[in-house]
């Protein structure tokens, strides 16, 4: 049966945009309670009122780099004192959504950039690592609750341009495979969610801004949208106590392998 995630403490990171905005409506229909994190803070406001009006029972929002530790710390800080106050009915977090990421340039080894690499690691793969560490302790041995990190095929399969960002998402799901076997006996769920080709900024931020190459990413085909992968993240939260979504790899239909899509004819 269905796990209700009524006025369950639900944290969301990188939620100012594309899956991590969607789940941030998806849960809210639930009347889970949120705590969003991201950079842009204005439209973390714009998410948490739409989170609010699709039923949310609180929408929480608060500036979050993943890649600092300092802000991370800060941002757990206050995360602890909502969930922790006397107010509050549930005294835990529920779910943890490790989805702040992204890829930035689309380079060769031999032409990459340090920054861009950088960028990659310290959001995909460190970002995770420091919002986990610090929001362990509020998530007790809570049969049920559940930390599901964002991954992607591209951790999964390797191509020309995409060294870094392959390599990130593969360490994202090394690093989801050890936190399981770390959290064994808690009741604490872990698992990943692996999206193929989806039309968020994804692309407009890999392109630097240029949106007619990001929108070209996307041209004759029918990729996945962030509501898709926001349904699939409140499944996943929501399945019973007893049973774990260990890794969930999620195509469009037109995308059969990761360099093979189907585009129809434009005009
Ligand atoms: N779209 C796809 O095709 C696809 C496929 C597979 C996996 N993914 C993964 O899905 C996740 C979400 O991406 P998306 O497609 O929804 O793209 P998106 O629309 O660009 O959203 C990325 C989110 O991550 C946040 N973020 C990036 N760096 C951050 C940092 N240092 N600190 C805090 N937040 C940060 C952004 O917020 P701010 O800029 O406001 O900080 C934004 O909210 C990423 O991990 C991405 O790698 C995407």
């Amino acid at each position: 049966m269905k796990s209700s995630l009524k006025d369950k403490w639900v944290l969301i990171t990188g939620a100012s945009s594309g899956f991590g905005a969607a789940a941030a409506r998806a849960f809210g229909a639930e009347g889970a309670k949120l705590l969003l994190g991201a950079r842009r803070v204005d439209r973390l406001k714009t998410v948490a009122a739409d989170a609010k009006k699709s039923g949310a029972v609180a929408a929480h929002f608060h500036e979050l780099d993943v890649s600092k530790t300092a802000s991370v710390e800060e941002f757990i800080s206050w995360a602890k004192k909502l969930v922790q106050s006397p107010k509050s009915k549930a005294q835990s977090l529920h779910v943890l959504i490790n989805n702040a990421g992204g890829a930035h340039g689309l380079d060769t080894i031999a032409c990459g950039k340090d920054a861009d690499w950088e960028a990659m690691i310290q959001s995909n793969v460190l970002g995770i690592l420091r919002v986990t560490r610090s929001a362990l302790p509020l998530m007790p041995r809570d049969a049920g609750a559940s930390i599901i990190n964002i991954g992607s095929v591209a951790g999964r399969t390797a191509y020309e341009g995409g060294a870094v960002y392959c390599a990130a998402k593969a360490g994202e799901l090394q690093i989801t495979r050890a936190l399981r076997l770390e959290l064994f006996g808690t009741g604490i769920r872990v698992g990943t969610v692996d999206p193929g080709l989806a039309e968020t900024e994804f692309s407009l931020v890999r392109f630097k801004g240029d949106a007619a190459k990001a929108k070209n990413v996307y041209a004759g085909t029918n990729p996945l949208t962030a509501e898709d992968i926001a349904e699939i993240l409140v499944w996943v939260a929501s399945r019973p106590a007893h049973v774990n979504i260990d890794e969930l790899l999620v195509k469009p239909v037109d995308q059969v392998a990761v360099g093979k899509v189907f585009r129809r004819k434009t005009n």
